[in-house]
């Protein structure tokens, strides 16, 4: 399976990194150095501030000690409260569907990888794909209300899809993307022909957890039946691609009534439950004949995000009845709070740094702290908010936005940090595209000493100089994460300036990552405006960028958060109360 499509794949290049090039930092900001007041200047400082004043007028910008006129403090949001349909914006979003998806349809109508530049399909294997891209998009379609669109998609999966390729499928993506969406579109529309398919998947999947632990291997051949080692990390097993299944096959054994694929997934969590873990959290590596954690990175990035999310999201699917998943949620938060948030040494934003082990023998000196946050992390903001309105929450019933006295203390803590976090991942969209790239570093206090006025921002892109070949830190391949939280902190407060940060980001990829000639494309440096484009239209684009895009600007009774839980894909699966014994470990 082609590396590129993974969500995780970067983690070697990534486990390499370490330290901090302070010389290398390119910042992309203007420092201000005068200090001769000139007529000149002065007129411009004025212009500058009514500029602010309007700014700030329109909620386009924030002045902490002024923004002190809502009701629901500590509890912070911003804006004026608004609900309902945004129908223009809203419409927007759809086109932007449409004009990705007639693109692929055109160039590459079911193959599993599209490449709009080039008007390109790729296959995961050499003998056809297994409708990945298709699949992933369908729900989408559907909930967008694209009939044309989804007929000849049900049509081309009920004609010429199968899952019988002799090649190796990633585990996790394929749960994911494939699987989920398969669920998702059965559960909305309640055609069989989606459950054949899933079944037929996950049965060919299930010798994934034939090993000595019950830890599924990395790799599913599809074509042969069995599970296949990660040919580069044998034995090895990514703790967020073992522990980001449960959502999915347990819905399938809830609507099919075979319980084999939850029995299996469940047997993941109870190994994860018995693993001695350093603070709740999890390293980002097991082994899966023994079943335990090996000594590598603990982070909420790539490898570790999605365990985190499906620890909530476990508990909420079954309906808050199993309490196992809440505890080791809680304990999880708990360990986050206390060894990952860490204040931004300049502007004092906050953000969840890795620890890398030292292998140390040393107890205390086991981990060092890593000042890096993926893109990917950006769910988390999202997620500590729901979960503060779930897990958090004193009674079933809690407002929008929630009041102080609905939530716990942790309630409370967890959603005052998810609201920071998303300011966070805002705050990374300061960039010349208003893209925000994939990965970013925060100075430590002491590199803001050393350079003392020369840094003007928390952040920066590691190895990023003007002029020279982009990092690949620099790059926004069309990702959803922020997005996502911003959905979700719109759904959970009502409060419009989640809108409106949304609709800015969603023009800032029609500026600069849409093709004229149809599909959009990923932006190699989100600080240059002339950024060359990458040759590729992930499938999370349709499934899940342009879903929250769209559920943003959607009434409020399309998908409700309280009838179901989005998978990490964002296919969503409906609330249901288990009819099996409850999760006993
Ligand atoms: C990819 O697979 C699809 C579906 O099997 C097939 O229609 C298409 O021709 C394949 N594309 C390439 C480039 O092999
Ligand atoms: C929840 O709200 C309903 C209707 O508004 C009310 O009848 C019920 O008492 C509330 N429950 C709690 C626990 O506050
Ligand atoms: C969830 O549980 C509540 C009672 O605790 C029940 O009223 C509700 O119908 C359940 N929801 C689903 C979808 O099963």
């Amino acid at each position: 399976m082609e590396e590129s499509a993974l969500r995780h794949r970067r983690a070697e290049e990534e486990d390499a990194m370490n330290g901090i090039q302070v010389d290398d930092v390119y910042r992309p900001r203007k420092h201000l150095k005068g200090k001769i007041l000139t007529p000149r200047r002065i007129f411009l400082g004025f212009v500058a501030l009514i500029s602010v004043a309007l700014l700030y007028q329109y909620e386009l910008i924030r002045i902490p000690f002024l923004s002190s006129t809502s009701t629901w403090r500590p509890l912070p949001t911003r804006g004026k409260s608004t609900s309902g349909v945004d129908t223009e914006k809203r419409d927007a979003i759809v086109a932007a569907f449409k004009h990705s998806w007639s693109a692929y349809e055109k160039d590459a109508m079911g193959a599993d990888e599209y490449h709009p530049i080039t008007h390109r399909g790729s296959n995961f294997s050499s003998r056809g794909g297994i409708g990945y891209m298709v699949i992933d998009a369908i729900d989408t379609m559907y909930l967008m209300g694209l009939k044309d669109e989804y007929n000849r998609a049900r049509d081309w999966l009920s004609s010429r899809h199968t899952f019988d390729r002799d090649e190796n499928f990633n585990t996790f993506e394929t749960t994911i993307r494939v699987l989920g969406g398969l669920l998702s579109i059965f559960h909305l529309t309640k055609d069989n022909l989606y459950l054949e398919k899933a079944t037929d998947l996950a049965d060919r999947m299930l010798p994934i957890f034939d090993t000595p632990s019950g830890l599924p291997l990395s790799m599913a051949n599809l074509g042969l039946q069995k599970g296949v080692d990660d040919p580069y990390r044998a034995g090895l097993v990514s703790t967020a691609e073992a522990t980001t299944l449960q959502l999915e096959f347990r819905y399938l054994s809830h609507v099919t009534g075979n319980d084999i694929y939850w029995d299996k997934v469940e047997k993941v969590m109870s190994i994860i439950k018995k693993s001695e873990k350093p603070w709740n959290l999890v390293p980002i590596y097991m082994n899966a004949n023994t079943g335990l954690f090996l000594d590598s990175e603990i982070r909420l990035g790539s490898r570790g995000d999605s365990y985190y999310e499906y620890l909530l999201k476990q508990y909420l699917q079954t309906n808050q009845t199993e309490h196992v998943y809440r505890e080791m949620y809680d304990a999880a938060m708990q360990g986050v709070h206390d060894k990952l948030l860490v204040k931004g040494a300049k502007n004092g934003l906050t953000l969840t740094a890795e620890l890398l082990p030292t292998h140390s023998r040393d107890p205390q000196n086991k981990y060092t702290l890593s000042r890096k946050q993926d893109h990917l992390v950006c769910f988390l903001g999202g997620s500590l908010m729901l979960g503060a309105t779930t897990v958090g929450s004193r009674n079933p019933n809690v407002s929008r936005p929630p009041r102080e006295s609905q939530l716990t203390s942790t309630g409370k803590r967890d959603w005052k940090t998810g609201y920071e976090l998303i300011e966070t991942c805002v705050d990374t969209h300061n960039t010349a595209t208003g893209l925000s790239p994939e990965i970013v570093y925060f100075y430590s206090p002491e590199e803001v000493q050393r350079q003392g006025d020369e840094v003007t921002a928390d952040w920066y892109i590691k190895g990023a100089r003007r002029g020279a070949w982009p990092v690949y830190d620099a790059r926004y391949i069309l990702r959803p994460e922020t997005v996502e939280s911003i959905f979700l902190a719109y759904r959970m407060t009502g409060d419009m300036r989640y809108r409106k940060i949304g609709w800015k980001i969603f023009k800032s990829i029609e500026k600069y990552c849409r093709l004229e000639e149809g599909g959009y494309a990923s932006v190699l440096n989100v600080d240059d405006t002339h950024s060359q484009k990458d040759d590729k239209m992930e499938t999370f684009w349709l499934s899940e960028t342009l879903k929250y895009l769209y559920l943003l600007f959607e009434d409020e009774s399309v998908i409700p958060l309280d009838e179901y839980v989005f998978n990490t894909e964002a296919h969503p699966l409906p609330v249901f109360t288990p009819n099996r014994p409850l999760a006993n470990f």
